[in-house]
């Protein structure tokens, strides 16, 4: 393992499909805790089995959805951070030199998308989007605070968060484009994640698997830190904007650009 951030963005430069995997460690610089960060984070606080599966949900859906909905509140007043804008901007150059770019979340909070990102995809799901129980209707949620709790559908059902819970399976479209884009690329950016929930987790073994090179950034070890090709130990806010900047130069994006297409 080589903690060099140099190599990477030379890797960057010359990738010709770019895969990102996100976790929740790239809001927390926007003021969003993570889940398994000691102490602060929200399982350290919470029970998932309380709050985060479908039982939970059956057994007091008023509790659940209310703390969901506060989630929603809280994320409603956070922006995006430099993480986010380096990642938004990656998108940006590789559409301009004709690289292949798959941005894939674990996060909920659609910060990637406030920052710029065009094409998300969301593994387990959003806090945004909220869907009857019974009827399966779905619609946006941006407003205020729901005012009753679990918030109600017109067919009668009960509304819940459009996130996956413990125990649920991902939407196979997304999982099966996922797999497909860490399978096929040549450099693979995984960001804050604790990499230990699957089936995320496993797109960075597929590529790992597929030969591809794979960069990490994370303040702390994970478990593929001794497997991955570079591990950079910072935070992403800080890490992505360096590393975006070494590779394609300081935001004067046609420069770089023009020279390095030939
Ligand atoms: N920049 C980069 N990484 C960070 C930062 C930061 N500023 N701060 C913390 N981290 C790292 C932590 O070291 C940790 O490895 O982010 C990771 C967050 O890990 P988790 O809290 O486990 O979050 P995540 O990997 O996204 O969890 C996966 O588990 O609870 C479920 O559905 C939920 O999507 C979530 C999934």
């Amino acid at each position: 393992m080589v903690d060099s951030s140099d190599q990477a963005a030379g890797r960057l430069r010359e990738a010709k499909r770019v895969t990102v995997l996100t976790g929740a460690g790239i809001s927390a610089e926007s003021g969003i805790a993570t889940f398994r960060d000691a102490m602060t984070g929200l399982w350290s606080q919470f029970n998932p089995a309380d709050l985060a599966t479908p039982e939970a949900f059956r057994r007091d859906p008023e509790l659940v959805s209310r703390w969901y909905d506060e989630r929603r509140l809280q994320v409603a007043g956070c922006r995006p951070n430099d993480g986010h804008l380096a990642l938004a901007r990656m998108e940006r150059i590789a559409g301009a030199r004709g690289v292949k770019f798959t941005l894939i979340t674990q996060n909920v909070d659609r910060l990637h998308q406030a920052a710029g990102s065009q094409s998300v995809i969301e593994l387990h799901g959003t806090l945004w989007v909220w869907r009857c129980v019974d009827c399966g209707k779905e619609a946006e949620e941006t407003g205020p605070a729901f005012s009753e709790y679990p918030p109600t559908c017109i067919c009668g059902g009960s509304r819940r968060p459009g996130v996956v819970w413990f125990g649920e399976g991902l939407n196979w479209r997304d999982l099966s484009a996922a797999g497909v884009a860490a399978k096929a690329c040549d450099l693979l950016i995984s960001v804050g994640t604790s990499s230990v929930v699957y089936p995320a987790a496993r797109l960075i073994e597929d590529a790992i698997a597929a030969g591809a090179k794979v960069l990490e950034v994370n303040p702390n070890p994970t478990p593929f830190s001794d497997e991955v090709d570079w591990s950079i130990r910072g935070k992403s806010g800080e890490v992505l904007p360096r590393l975006v900047e070494e590779a394609f130069g300081n935001g004067v994006d046609a420069h770089r650009i023009d020279s390095s297409a030939g």
